[in-house]
């Protein structure tokens, strides 16, 4: 190992932790929060639109890059099975990004979910953010039972 790798005590497990940079160094680090959540028990398996957790089990629900950015494969009802689920387990539910990975254009499913939602009892809005980690993608939707 060169003088020059960083080196870092991983407070999980207590091994030296060395990196040729910082992406090696996080890589590594998360793999090991990994294997520890596992073994904590704080991964589920669950499958969208069906859920293995009670009504309002959480007070915040996230999903991150799999409703609306995948449109072309994910069907309008299932987003809306998917966020009614969601919105059941969980007393609010937050989703990024929306734009759609094939043209990075907002998701052609965004305003029909949001329609539907609410005739559902569920009220939604669109809510700035500041990370842009999709080119354009600078909102998250926000949905919560009434
Ligand atoms: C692009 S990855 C995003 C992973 C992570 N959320 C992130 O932002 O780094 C898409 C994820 O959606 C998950 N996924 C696919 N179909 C799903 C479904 N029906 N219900 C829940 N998750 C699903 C995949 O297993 C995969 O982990």
């Amino acid at each position: 190992m060169s003088q020059n790798q960083p080196v870092r005590q991983n407070k999980f497990n207590n091994a030296n932790v060395a990196g040729a940079n910082g992406r090696a160094l996080i890589s590594t680090t998360r793999k090991h929060h990994g294997i520890i959540g596992k073994k904590a028990g704080r991964y589920i398996n669950g499958s969208l639109p069906v859920l293995p957790f009670n009504d309002d089990e959480f007070e915040l629900a996230l999903c991150s890059h799999y409703l609306f950015l995948y449109s072309e494969h994910v069907t309008l009802n299932q987003h809306i099975l998917s966020l009614k689920e969601l919105c059941r387990v969980s007393k609010e539910v937050r989703i990024y990004p929306l734009l759609s990975i094939e043209d990075n254009e907002q998701s052609k499913h965004l305003n029909p979910v949001m329609t539907s939602l609410l005739s559902s009892g569920i009220s939604t809005s669109l809510v700035s953010v500041e990370y842009e980690f999709q080119k354009g993608a600078k909102e998250m939707l926000v949905a919560k039972r009434v």
